[in-house]
């Protein structure tokens, strides 16, 4: 056996593939494109899946890749056991209809044992139950003994919802029974560390449908997943993942800041694992443009922070580390994954902040936590809420077991149940919120075999003479299409634009002399044609017929507007905040321009009319728009923007603006830039998780924009009766100042009606039983006037019993107070106000002092207020005075 690093078994998996005909993809983003069936990457073929279902034919049939991947569902075991890792990265090779099984499963016996030179006595293969093909190829082909190749169950078989599945072989690697479980059932597929699955091999045959059947899919694929990290663990001699050179520096680097080994004692090791686990996810989801927030994949990469601040904390770090340890992960990783490099400065702000936050929270958590603990000690329990160990979960941030650790300081238990209750219930509102939409698998029919080439000449010309090359119905091939039906049709040369790179498709006619057809929209069929959305209002539509292929130019020439100004937005946002700004959508449509981006939070103003300034300059600046088709690496070396999760050729098409904007984009645009006339931002909001949203509008749209606006402020200017929108802002100033100046009248006027009304109820104070009592309703009192009242009384009076009350609204509402030495005597307001509430059908209480309460029903006010001397005397002094009484 080789003792080979990370890179070398990741650059040695590639190139094998690579001499056997494989394109070498790069990885793709973790951040899924177009799958909303998916949170994360988790697999080599995520990104891939378009070619297994036929909506894509790739530029080779055979794919290799080390995939960036994602998975969170065992967040929980990491750091205790040898693999658990939510970062990882797979290495995969991929056949679409092109080989099989036969071929396969020898290439990766080659790769393994003479490649990578492991021991091939130690290696066992599963096969699902059925397949004795694939146990024919272990056995005859390969020359595996049969007591090394298991016949699986079900469970062999790889299928995780939507999309491609399919049985698959594992192949397993025996470590040595030291690493065993010592059990009589110990064998390939157990739980312990002894038989490690190195490399997954699907046979991807089938597709998982929306509605879980299985159906055929038109070829059958090979879909492989090789986890890096741990056939480095085996080929490094190494216990566990962690102790490869894809961890290690960053465990060495937390034991340097927290002046601590590494090994030795098990349960801090544990956090070191957890730490080196989390930040390569952490950075690498932050690298592809993920921000830490309260929900998708932000949330995940906030909890993940959130664990790992706590981990270092466990091993005595109480500073902000996790972002120093990112610029470790681009060390290790930047060769093959350039971008945690290029983005580290931005990666590592983000985490710097996150840090700082959570540190911050976490001292406010604290509190509030201690004054939860308070209650519960004080009401005589011993068990904290569901409720509140949730809050502190949910709006600080803290993992329940750090909740249950600081809890059981003081003795107090968590109602874990509860919490189980309350988590559950979000992960309902969040799945139902991760809405699956529309399924992966779309019938083509037959126009998925279509393959006959047709050109796009809609860059230069919007009008052509046109052949129809080929006619679908639902899916099915037809000669033709008559008035009143609808199909796509493909022609040979075509100048309507099929919606791609966020630019919608063009609409408009195609016709003969006795037949007009509308084409409603365009798409891109699998083989790249151009799929045009017909209606024949009128004639038929033959195939084989020449027709005059005419797109609307209105709209076209609207579109084009806003694809530039797309441009010249996406390169003034970089400008004005950074080049942390990456595309994460775009829409141009006619009338409007969407623009997706990652970005911290809101724009401020300042910003947002930057922004736009500069893209306006552009435009006046009347930049010449030149478009050119190269080499990619050259397009690269030009500074031309590559869009996210886009895949690209070999040879690229660049437009460029000026020497201001340089982008791969394969969209129609303006020839000068001062075409745009006009670019006005609409709006600026935040879509989640980090990404920004504007839309915006172009020449006559923005036009109209500004208009609309001109015209609001002429309608506000004749409602404030000015002459002119000049003389608005004066005329504002000025009716704010009166307005100021009438509240401050209107609050000294009620001051003094109040005093007015104190003065009046003095004189109504009656003494009963010795006891000073005044209780009133107080007409067209709000809460806040009873309570002054009620001040204002307090100061005047020295020995009181006061309840007032009030009904606005139908709301009744009503204050007490008692003075000190009635309270002495067992007086209490918050009592008090309580029972003369219930009369009202209502609740309230409060201090001894001064309380205040609700009630419900508004007719019995007077009845309640009625009953304030009854109560005070019946409730608190009968008895007070029986004993005396009982005394003489
Ligand atoms: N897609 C297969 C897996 O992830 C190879 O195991």
């Amino acid at each position: 056996m080789k003792s080979l690093s990370g890179q070398e078994i990741r650059r040695m998996y590639k190139q094998f593939f690579a001499d056997r005909g494989h394109l070498v993809f790069p990885s793709a983003s973790l951040v899924p494109h177009n799958d909303p069936s998916l949170l994360w990457i988790n697999a080599g073929m995520a990104p891939l899946k378009p070619y297994f279902d036929g909506r894509e034919v790739p530029e080779r049939p055979r794919i290799v890749s080390s995939q960036k991947c994602i998975r969170t569902n065992d967040i929980e075991n990491v750091g205790h056991t040898a693999r658990h890792q939510t970062f990882f990265e797979m290495l995969g090779n991929f056949s679409f209809g092109d080989y099989f099984k036969a071929e396969v499963i020898p290439w990766a016996w080659e790769f393994l044992t003479h490649d990578l030179e492991l021991d091939s006595e130690r290696l066992s293969a599963t096969v699902h139950y059925t397949d004795d093909e694939a146990w024919h190829i272990w056995h005859d082909v390969v020359g595996v003994p049969e007591d090394r190749i298991v016949r699986g169950d079900e469970d062999n078989f790889w299928d995780i919802g939507e999309g491609p599945c399919g049985p698959c072989s594992e192949i397993f690697y025996d470590r040595g029974a030291e690493f065993g479980c010592g059990t009589e059932d110990c064998k390939p597929g157990c739980d312990c560390d002894r038989f490690l699955e190195v490399w997954n091999l699907v046979f991807t045959q089938y597709n998982h449908e929306k509605d879980g059947s299985r159906t055929e899919l038109p070829k059958k694929n090979i879909d492989t997943g090789m986890g890096l990290e741990r056939v480095a663990s085996i080929l490094q001699d190494v216990p566990n993942n962690f102790e490869t050179d894809l961890f290690r520096p960053m465990i060495d680097h937390t034991a340097q800041i927290a002046h601590r080994p590494y090994g030795g004692d098990a349960s801090a090791d544990v956090h070191f694992k957890i730490i080196a686990d989390h930040i390569r996810t952490v950075a690498f989801a932050i690298g592809d443009g993920v921000l830490p927030s309260n929900e998708g994949r932000g949330y995940i990469i906030r909890r993940l922070l959130r664990r790992a601040i706590r981990s270092g904390r466990k091993l005595g770090i109480e500073r902000p580390f996790l972002n120093e340890l990112a610029t470790t992960v681009a060390d290790v990783m930047g060769a093959d994954y350039p971008e945690v490099r290029e983005k580290l400065d931005f990666i590592r702000r983000v985490v710097r902040t996150e840090e700082e936050r959570f540190h911050e929270t976490l001292a406010e958590g604290e509190a509030l936590l201690g004054a939860a603990l308070d209650a519960v000690l004080a009401s005589g329990g011993s068990l904290l809420s569901g409720a509140d160990a949730f809050k502190l979960y949910d709006t600080f941030g803290f993992p329940i077991d750090l909740t249950e650790e600081i809890a059981a300081e003081r003795g107090v238990a968590i109602d874990r149940e509860a919490f189980a209750n309350e988590l559950e219930a979000q992960r309902t509102r969040a799945r139902s919120a991760r809405h699956v939409a529309e399924g992966m698998n779309v019938s083509r029919g037959q126009l998925e075999s279509f393959t006959d080439a047709s050109r796009f000449v809609g860059y230069d010309t919007l009008r052509t003479e046109s052949r129809i090359l080929a006619l679908f119905r639902d899916g099915e091939q037809v000669a033709q299409l008559n008035a009143g039906e609808s199909g796509q049709a493909i022609l040979d040369v075509t100048p309507f634009y099929a919606e791609s790179g966020g630019q919608v498709g063009d609409s408009g006619q195609l016709t003969e002399p006795s037949t007009t057809v509308e084409v409603t929209d365009v798409k891109k069929a699998p083989h790249g044609q151009n799929s045009h959305h017909v209606t024949v209002t009128e004639g038929t539509l033959v195939q084989g017929d020449t027709v005059m292929a005419a797109v609307n130019e209105s709209a076209r020439r609207d579109t084009i507007k806003n694809h530039t100004a797309t441009h010249l937005l996406h390169k003034a946002l970089r400008e004005v905040l950074g080049t942390h700004v990456a595309q994460a959508g775009s829409l141009v449509e006619p009338e409007r321009l969407r623009f997706d981006f990652s970005h911290f939070g809101p724009l401020s103003e300042v910003e947002l009319r930057e922004v736009e300034r500069r893209v306006n300059d552009a435009v006046w600046r009347d930049y010449p728009v030149v478009t050119e088709e190269m080499d990619i690496d050259d397009a690269k070396a030009k500074g031309a923007m590559a869009l996210f999760g886009e895949k690209y050729g070999q040879t690229v098409r660049v437009v460029q603006a000026g020497d201001y904007s340089v982008e791969l984009c394969g969209g129609c645009h303006v020839p000068r830039t001062g075409v745009i006339g006009l670019f006005q931002i609409v709006s600026e909001t935040g879509i989640g998780s980090g990404v920004r949203r504007i839309e915006a509008v172009t020449g006559r749209f923005a036009y109209e924009h500004v208009l609309e606006r001109e015209n609001m402020m002429k309608s506000a200017a004749s409602l404030l009766k000015t002459a002119s929108a000049e003389e608005l802002v004066g005329r504002i100033e000025r009716l704010l100042d009166d307005m100021r100046q009438l509240e401050r009248d209107l609050e000294s006027a009620r001051g003094r009606l109040l005093h007015a009304k104190a003065v009046e109820l003095l004189e109504q104070v009656e003494t009963t039983v010795g006891i000073p009592m005044l209780a009133a309703i107080i007409e067209d009192a709000d809460a806040d006037a009873l309570r002054q009242l009620t001040d204002e009384l307090r100061v005047k009076l020295q020995s009181y019993v006061l309840v007032l009350g009030s009904a606005t609204n139908d709301k009744v509402t009503l204050v007490a107070a008692v003075s000190s030495d009635l309270q002495k005597q067992g007086l209490h307001a918050g009592q008090l106000v309580k029972e003369v509430a219930a009369v009202t059908g209502g609740g309230g209480g409060g201090r001894p002092d001064l309380a205040q309460a609700g009630g419900r029903d508004a007719a019995k006010l007077p009845e309640a207020i009625a009953k304030v001397a009854d109560i005070v005397v019946g409730k608190w002094l009968r008895p007070q005075e029986s004993s005396s009484g009982a005394e003489k």
